[in-house]
Order: C-alpha cells, then structure tokens, then sequence
C-alpha cells in the first residue's frame, strides 16, 4: 500500500517525536528530512559548496553523529534558503514518500511541495517560548552548554529565515491539519495526530 503522510512545521514544535511515533503506530518508514539540510550544512562548515554538497549527498550522510547542534542547524537554515540545493534533495524526498508500504516524511515544505498530494498532512506548531524550552531541555539532556536566551534567539532566527525565504518558505499547506503543541503533552499531541490523520484515510 503506498501512503504518505506529510508533518511540516517550525523547529522544536514536537514534529521530529510526532513523525516517529506516527510511523511506528502505522508501520511506515520515515524520513526526517530536516537531516538532509544538516547533511549539507554540516559540509559547509568544512569549506565545501553547498550546491555541490547537495549534489553529492548520499543516505549514508544522514547518519553522521554531529547533525544535531545548534552550529549545524543554523548552516542547514542558511543553505536551505539556496534554490539549486532544494533542487537537489528533492528526487531523494519523492522516492521516499513513494515507497511501498507507507511514508511519513517530516520538514518545512513536505505537504506544499514536495508532497503536495499527500494523503495526510499536519501542521505542528508551538509557541516560540514553548518551543525554545524543549529545545533547551533537549541539549542541556545531551550535555551542550547553552542557555535558554541563545536558544530562544536561534529558534527566532531559524524561524524568520525559514519562512521569508523564497524558495519553499514554510507555511501550512491549504489542507493541512494544524496541531498546536504549546499545551499538549507528548502523548495528547500524537494522540491528535493519529486521530487527524485516520480521519482522513
Ligand atoms: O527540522 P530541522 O530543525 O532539523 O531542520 C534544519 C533546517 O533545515 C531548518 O531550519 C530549515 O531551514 C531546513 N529545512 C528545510 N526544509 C525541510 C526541512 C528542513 O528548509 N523540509
């Protein structure tokens, strides 16, 4: 059976535990595609060109151990903004969601461009202060050195870069389900999803 289910939304909204859990609840596979731009970023901290890191980036690249840092993020926000790097993720995306057995992919641009017929689509959002605490909680859990005003202005930062690019700016999709995760626990806020999306299948 071919099903994709498409989770957009800003960072630290709940998107990445949604995505997961929805794929194990299904059974489908699933892709975080904000990975791919970390790839890509990651590489031009090293001095490489983006265009040619998104050209050449492989599965293999999405297991790196350091994506996950707020350097990373910020570089994978500034590469995101470049049209020929989106060009060049974009076929791995769409063979992705066409596998068989089922597809959640979770971004910024899933459900308005890359998938724009997918069978489900939500829009996880937050607060800016909601989010920037979980994001906060989650790297001083992992042992970063950081503190909350830093990482309240780099959620901010991202956000308005994401969304005034013009390239696939991150909005909700027309028919997408909107989830707004600032007062939901974990388990309400995949609850809500499950429900939006058996609703639409
Ligand atoms: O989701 P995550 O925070 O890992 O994404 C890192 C960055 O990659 C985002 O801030 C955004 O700029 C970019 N991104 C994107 N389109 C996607 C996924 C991520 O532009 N589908």
């Amino acid at each position: 059976m071919r099903f994709t289910i498409a989770i957009d939304g800003p960072a630290a909204a709940g998107k990445g535990t949604i995505s997961k859990a929805v794929a194990a609840h299904y059974g489908f596979a699933h892709l975080d595609t904000g990975l791919l731009y970390r790839a890509v970023g990651a590489r031009t901290l090293d001095g490489t060109d983006p265009i040619e890191a998104a050209k050449a980036l492989t599965a293999d690249d999405l297991d790196a151990g350091n994506l996950r840092t707020p350097e990373v993020a910020q570089a994978a926000s500034k590469v995101a903004v470049i049209g020929e790097v989106r060009a060049a993720l974009v076929d791995f995306q769409r063979a992705f969601a066409r596998r068989a057995g089922g597809a959640v992919l979770d971004g910024r641009d899933i459900g308005t461009v890359i998938c724009p017929n997918a069978d489900a689509k939500l829009f996880v959002t937050a607060s800016a202060d909601v989010r920037a605490e979980r994001r906060y909680l989650e790297l001083v859990g992992k042992g970063t050195e950081i503190d909350r005003e830093t990482v309240l202005a780099d959620v901010k930062e991202r956000d308005a870069r994401d969304m005034e690019r013009a390239e696939a700016p991150l909005k909700p999709a027309d028919d997408a389900v909107l989830i707004d995760t600032s007062d939901l626990a974990i388990q309400e806020a995949i609850a809500a999803a499950v429900a939006a999306i058996d609703k639409l299948s």
